[in-house]
């Protein structure tokens, strides 16, 4: 049984060892070192090369090395295989913390305060009305539901919009492209954690952004292309659009000449909202080729 390990980005030494140690018989081929392909059962992959998995003719299974998957799916002869997600404790608790950590930022207003502590000024303002403020959150998967309690804990009004109906307690749902201007329209800071798909990329654009109340915050934490960046440049330049923090990117490492890096309203974090670690994620990935094995 040998798994086909394909990534640039996960170290290849740390995961053979916790994956041998939920399936000590697992054989672990390190792309591009494959030997016989026909022994290949299962990949376990971050962005495939195109075409590389139809190589394998006994593939059963692909394990994503996250919660994403269109980085398989983007392989136009994917074989028509089951494609696996993580979906991890640790992970989902490491995204609710990015979007607790970045809706409070703004809300609280610490740039302000670091500003005005810069030139020793001791600024008065109201804190701001959390019983008041509108959180929504796109994507109400896992994820998406675990950040929509915290924030509800928090006192925060929670709007979630889904491509389906879900019901999330304390949330008020919407769902579906007939639900979005709404959905939109009420929340001051947008929370992106959607996959992407064919339906989901661009579709913050111009019109959508501009249904967000002014000087709303953005967080997109999904997936780059979920957002049009000239789009959001613009909304961000004309004031509608207060902030932007972006932990994902059309390209990844975001090209250094990309305007995102200097924008004043701009934050950018490297990807790492969240991550899968070995310790807490192989065992999963292992009972799921057990899964797979047993067909
Ligand atoms: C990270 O982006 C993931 O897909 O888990």
């Amino acid at each position: 049984m040998t798994l086909l390990f394909m990534s640039k980005i996960h170290n290849p030494a740390v995961w053979t060892a916790a994956l041998r140690h939920h399936l000590p018989d697992l054989e672990i081929a390190i792309w591009p070192e494959v030997g016989d392909p026909s022994a290949v059962e299962f990949a376990l992959v971050w962005s495939p090369k195109p075409g590389e998995l139809r190589r394998y003719p006994n593939l059963k299974a692909v394990f994503s090395f996250g919660a994403g998957v269109e980085h398989i799916f983007a392989d136009a002869e994917l074989p028509p295989v089951p494609v696996v997600k993580v979906v991890d404790a640790r992970l989902t608790k490491g995204l609710t913390e990015y979007v607790l950590l970045h809706v409070l930022r703004q809300h609280r207003r610490l740039d302000l305060m670091r500003r005005a502590q810069d030139q020793a000024r001791w600024i008065g303002f109201a804190t701001p009305d959390t019983r008041n403020t509108t959180v929504g959150i796109m994507g109400l998967g896992e994820i998406g539901r675990d950040a929509a309690f915290a924030l509800v804990h928090l006192g925060f009004r929670v709007a979630g919009w889904s491509r389906t109906p879900k019901d999330v307690p304390g949330v008020e749902g919407f769902h579906g492209p007939g639900g979005l201007d709404a959905f939109l329209k009420l929340s001051r800071f947008l929370v992106c954690l959607l996959p992407l798909t064919p339906d989901t990329r661009g579709i913050l654009n111009r019109e959508r952004l501009a249904l967000l109340p002014r000087g709303a915050h953005l967080i997109n934490a999904g997936r780059g292309p979920l957002v049009v960046d000239e789009d959001l440049i613009a909304a961000l330049d004309s004031g509608h659009i207060a902030s932007a923090t972006l932990d994902v990117f059309h390209r990844e490492p975001l090209p250094p000449a990309h305007a995102f890096w200097s924008h004043p309203k701009v934050t950018v974090t490297p990807h790492n909202a969240s991550d899968t670690v070995p310790d807490s994620v192989a065992a999963q990935i292992a009972d799921n080729i057990r899964r797979a094995k047993r067909g």
